[in-house]
């Protein structure tokens, strides 16, 4: 899969045309890092003592594939995204602050052990990040502490 996913997007090419400063060269990457980054993360995500339970059941190899491609349109990719909308999918599952937060840790962590530019790392967190009120059960979960 990371080599077939490396050939559709042409290899080495996969820059992210708006990243930084206006001028300065986009930060390479490459989708197969990407891939890594996520296969990681579910493995610990599944595993997790505070979200783990929450993945019990789930399909690990349909949650990569279409989170997959879900990174890969912020990134920049034309390939298009087949999965379920964000709202819908997690809409009963009962996600509250804590566990949004615990998510947001173990990406960062599988983030800084990775290939991804540092740039492209804050981008993904912060995207992330913008889907908190999609993604969490009730309004009052959403506003800060
Ligand atoms: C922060 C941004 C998030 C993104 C980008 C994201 C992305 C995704 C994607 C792409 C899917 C699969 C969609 C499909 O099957 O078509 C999914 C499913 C799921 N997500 Fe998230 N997710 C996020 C946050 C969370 C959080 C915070 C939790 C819980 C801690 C969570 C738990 C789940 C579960 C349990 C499923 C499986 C649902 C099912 O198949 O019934 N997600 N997510």
């Amino acid at each position: 899969m990371a080599l077939d996913s490396r050939q559709q997007a042409g290899a080495d090419s996969g820059d992210l045309s708006d990243a930084g400063a206006p001028g300065e060269k986009p930060e390479a990457w490459e989708p197969a890092w990407v891939l890594e980054v996520l296969e990681r993360f579910y493995d610990r995500v599944f595993e997790d003592l505070m979200i783990g339970y929450l993945f019990r059941g789930k399909d690990r190899a349909r949650l990569i594939a279409k989170e997959w491609e879900w990174t890969l349109r912020l990134f920049g990719d034309s390939r298009p995204y087949t999965g379920r909308g964000m709202r819908e999918v997690h809409r009963g599952l009962g996600i509250l602050r804590g566990h949004f937060d615990r998510r947001q840790t173990i990406l960062e962590e599988v983030l800084k052990e990775s290939r991804i530019p540092a740039g492209l790392q804050r981008e993904w967190l912060q995207h992330n990040e913008s889907l908190r009120s999609l993604i969490l059960e009730s309004e009052s979960e959403q506003k800060p502490a």
